[in-house]
């Protein structure tokens, strides 16, 4: 389409210049009736032969000094209207139609945004940790992926040994080459960062160690493969049993309330000599024997012993202040999903990990 010119203005006042634009705006009117959108972009705004340039050109440039604001009023309505019509309007603002497709109703409710709340794990968690941090003891972390040496060998766990099948371990796979120590699994207990804390700094240690491990266990209303553990290592030159049933005692009483009492059992861990499994009172029934304390009065809850020096010698190739004739210590690891489900009422281990909504909210 070759663009019509538009004739040079002879006069400026008022009522010529109304008269040859409102010819102008008949004309972009009815081009944007019959001619297709580009045509009439190329017509109206082509950046060489564009009317607009043309009517900026001829009248707007040429126009004597005392003309120039009346010619560029009008020409600026002129440019909106052509900008209006190629955008598909009438030129005359949005129709009642347009206007309702695009109202919003003021009185609707918004947009709730979830602020996100704790998960009753991890809140447990930093309950834990934080009764052991008024204590002195500071926080550690070790990976989830661990080597064979730390989880094990270095815990006193001889490869072969029965000690091993107690935890079912979920390993990675094609590292058949490679010697037993080096072989990747996912950790089944958060133990191996005492070692790996031992390594990095010699005595004395007050640490705790929050984490999630991994057993090849069948899921059922209280075992998950994946939970969490908060495992504590102190080591100094005169730690004592006495020390670690008092520093244990507290933190039952903080987590549960100053009425539990804790009663340490007999039991066996390879990386602790004398262990221990610590039964608190029973929460539910106060010791007298319910349904979940199953009769007993007693609920075991972690399990502790003083460091086996066999452990402290594994630590002294890298640190030799650990030399077990100098010093002593203890160690105790938990189950936080337990402590969770008996802190907050919950029957199912697998409701902490279905993600669902209902069960989640209450804790927020
Ligand atoms: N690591 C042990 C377990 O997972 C718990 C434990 C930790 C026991 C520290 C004694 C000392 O069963």
């Amino acid at each position: 389409m070759t663009n019509a010119t538009i004739p040079n203005l002879t006069a400026f006042d008022e009522a010529a210049l109304d008269k040859a634009f409102a010819a102008l705006e008949a004309q972009a009117r009815d081009d944007a009736a019959g001619v297709d959108t580009e045509g009439f972009r190329l017509k109206w705004l082509g950046r060489k032969q564009g009317l607009l340039n043309e009517v900026s050109d001829r009248w707007l440039k040429a126009a004597p000094p005392q003309a120039r604001k009346a010619v560029g009023q009008r020409f600026k309505v002129l440019k909106e209207l052509v900008e209006s019509l190629l955008e598909g309007g009438s030129g005359a603002g949005p129709s009642d139609a347009e206007l309702k497709a695009e109202a919003i109703d003021i009185t609707l409710p918004g947009t709730r945004r979830l602020t996100g709340a704790e998960h009753p794990i991890t809140r447990t968690m930093s309950e834990i940790v934080s009764v052991f941090a008024a204590l002195g003891y500071s926080v550690g972390v070790g990976p989830e992926v661990e080597t064979d040496y730390y989880n094990f060998e270095s815990m006193n766990f001889p490869p072969n040994h029965p000690a091993r099948d107690t935890q079912d371990t979920l390993v990675v796979a094609g590292q058949e080459r490679r010697p037993l120590r080096d072989r990747l699994l996912l950790r089944t207990h958060t133990s191996p960062v005492q070692m790996r804390t031992m390594e990095q700094q010699p005595p004395p240690v007050r640490i705790v160690i929050p984490g999630k491990v991994h057993r090849n266990d069948a899921a059922d209303a209280t075992h998950s493969p994946i939970f969490h553990q908060v495992e504590g290592l102190c080591v100094d030159t005169s730690i004592t049993f006495s020390d670690l049933k008092g520093t244990l005692d507290h933190a039952m009483k903080a987590l549960f309330g100053s009425a539990v009492k804790t009663r340490f059992y007999p039991s066996f861990f390879p990386f602790t000599e004398p262990s221990a499994d610590v039964q608190i009172s029973c929460i539910f029934c106060g010791g007298k024997g319910c349904r979940k304390c199953k009769q007993s009065g007693w609920i075991e809850l972690l399990g502790c012993g003083m460091v086996d020096p066999a452990v402290f010698a594994f630590a002294a190739l890298k640190q030799p202040a650990y030399d077990p004739k100098k010093i002593s210590g203890f160690a105790f690891g938990m189950g936080v999903e337990r402590i969770a489900m008996m802190k907050y009422g919950i029957s199912e281990i697998g409701s902490l990990f279905a993600g669902d909504m209902r069960f989640l909210n209450q804790f927020a």
